[in-house]
C-alpha cells in the first residue's frame, strides 16, 4: 500500500482539523491517483470532508476506537491490521490518506509515499512522519517545481531503502 499526503516544509499536514493549503492541481492529483482505490483514513479526516461524507468512487475505510461509530457509506475498522485486511481484500489499489495519527499508524505497512511538498511554513498541528529523518526511507523521485494558487510545490515519491 501507499501513503499520499501534502506537506509543508515541516512535514505539517493540517491545522484545526482542516487542510493547510488549497492547491487545485494537488487536489486533482489526489483525485486521479486514488480514483477507484481503497482509501484508509482516521475518523477525524472523514469528519473534515464536506458534510463528513466519504469520498465518492472509492472504498472508504475509516479507523476509529469507538464501537458505536458507524458513519454511512464507509467500512469501519478498529485497528491497523483490520484496516489493511479490509483494503487488501477489496482487490483495489490501497492508499493511506491521513491524517497524522493514521499516517504514523500505517507507515510501517506502506511501500511508497507520494508526498506533495509545498514550499510554505503553515503552522500545522498535525504532521506526516519526517521521511528525511526516518531510517529506511529515501527520496526516490522529485518533480519540477510547480505553481498553483500562489503556492510553489513539487510532487515527490519516497520509497523504502
Ligand atoms: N495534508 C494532507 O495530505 C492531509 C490528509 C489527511 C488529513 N489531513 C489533516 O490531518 C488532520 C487530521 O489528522 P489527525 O491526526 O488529527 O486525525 P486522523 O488521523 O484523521 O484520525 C484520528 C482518529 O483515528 C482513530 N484512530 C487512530 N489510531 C487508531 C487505532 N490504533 N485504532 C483505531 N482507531 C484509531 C481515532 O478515532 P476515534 O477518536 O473515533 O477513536 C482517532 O481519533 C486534519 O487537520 C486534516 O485536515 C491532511
Amino acid at each position: 500500500m501507499k501513503a499520499i499526503a501534502a506537506v509543508d516544509k515541516s512535514w505539517g499536514i493540517g491545522r484545526g482539523g482542516g487542510l493547510l493549503f488549497h492547491i487545485p492541481a494537488d487536489m486533482r492529483f489526489f483525485r486521479e491517483t486514488t480514483k477507484g482505490a481503497a482509501v484508509i483514513m482516521g475518523r477525524k479526516t472523514l469528519e473534515s470532508f464536506p458534510g463528513g461524507k466519504p469520498l465518492p468512487g472509492r472504498l472508504n475505510i475509516v479507523l476509529t476506537r469507538d464501537p458505536n461509530c458507524a458513519p454511512e457509506g464507509v467500512t469501519v475498522v478498529h485497528g491497523p491490521a483490520e484496516a489493511e485486511k479490509a483494503a487488501l481484500d477489496s482487490g483495489r489499489p490501497v492508499f493511506v490518506i491521513g491524517g497524522g495519527e493514521v499516517y504514523a499508524l500505517m507507515l510501517d505497512r506502506c511501500a511508497e509515499c507520494l508526498i506533495t511538498k509545498v514550499d510554505a511554513n503553515a503552522g500545522a498541528d498535525a504532521f506526516f512522519p519526517d521521511l528525511d529523518k526516518a531510517p529506511g526511507w529515501y527520496l526516490a523521485e522529485e518533480g519540477d517545481e510547480l505553481e498553483d494558487n500562489g503556492y510553489s510545490f513539487r510532487f515527490t515519491t519516497y520509497r523504502r531503502k
